[in-house]
């Protein structure tokens, strides 16, 4: 018996080694960057920009950070950024990021979520205010803003994809990183949790490594990890280029990931048992 899921003329398709690559998918769509003004975030706005999405990025309260991305793109691929300023973690923020979708007049076709803080409190004087600290701005903020942005994606008929940043910290244990870790593991397992309740969202993950942007910057200059260089663990530092491509691949419309994690860190977690 044929499956009644069976399409006869997508086989008779791939027998002609025909296939379907679109490009620039994204072209005139909207999309959600919140965080797009950080060290990471904004090399995917820059990705997007040049692909030609219509783009929403989001911030804290940077503005001047924020005003400079807005112009470099203007001045480098001829972009008009629509910047949101506000904390994630407020109600009325995140019901801006709505009403700046419904103001493009389309809709919401994907959205990362990069906000986050290294919560650098060392184990020995950790206390339950910064552990909170460090939950409300890894944890709840972007779930939260993932939960409000999903949804309005599932409600639409095309559905639509949602990247939820993480770190390696988050999906391997690293000493010495509790109060940053424990909230970006929870965030790992809010995705799955997404991925499971929706069914026209797709909702994945990216985990960074160490890249030489954005929060990570100091760390990576200070000579915290170059012992995984020296020792052949990594070839060389993140980029946020690195990152921007592997967020940029969960956005791709109709992509068929759902629910899963990709770390970029150059393969740090899997081989550091060499040093
Ligand atoms: N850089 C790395 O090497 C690295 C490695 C692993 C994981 N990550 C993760 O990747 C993500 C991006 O990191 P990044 O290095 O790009 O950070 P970043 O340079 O510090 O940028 C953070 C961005 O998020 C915004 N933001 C922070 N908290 C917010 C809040 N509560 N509400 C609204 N916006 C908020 C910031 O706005 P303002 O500038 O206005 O505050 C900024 O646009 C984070 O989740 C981080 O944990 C980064």
């Amino acid at each position: 018996m044929l499956s009644t899921h069976w399409d006869e003329s997508l086989a008779e398709r791939y027998r002609a080694h025909r296939y379907d690559f679109p490009e620039k998918a994204l072209a005139g769509r909207t999309v959600v960057v919140a965080g797009g003004t950080g060290g990471l975030g904004s090399a995917l706005v820059a990705l997007l920009a040049k692909e030609g999405a219509r783009l929403i990025v989001g911030y804290r309260a940077n503005g001047e950070r924020a005003e400079k991305l807005a112009g470099a793109m203007k001045s480098q691929l001829h972009t008009d950024l629509k910047l949101l300023p506000g904390d994630i973690l407020d109600p009325a923020v995140r019901e801006s990021y709505i009403d700046a979708v419904r103001q493009s007049g389309q809709l919401l076709a994907g959205a990362a979520i990069f906000p986050g803080d290294p919560a650098r409190v060392p184990f020995e004087s950790l206390t339950r205010e910064a552990i909170s600290t460090s939950f409300d701005s890894n944890y709840t903020g972007p779930m939260l803003l993932a939960r409000d942005l999903g949804a309005m994606m599932e409600s639409s008929e095309s559905g639509g994809n949602l990247v939820l940043l993480a770190t390696m910290q988050g999906v391997a244990p690293f000493p010495s990183s509790l109060a940053y870790a424990a909230p970006k593991a929870a965030l790992v397992h809010a995705a799955r949790v997404l991925a499971q309740q929706w069914n026209k969202v797709c909702v994945n993950v990216v985990a960074p490594g160490a890249t030489v942007a954005g929060m990570a910057e100091l760390s990576v200059k200070s000579g915290k990890y170059h012992r995984y260089i020296e020792t052949g663990v990594i070839t060389r530092f993140g980029r946020p280029e690195d990152v921007a491509r592997a967020v940029r691949f969960f956005l791709e419309p109709g992509q068929y990931a759902n629910g899963q994690v990709l770390i970029v860190d150059g393969g740090l977690t899997f081989r550091r048992g060499r040093t």
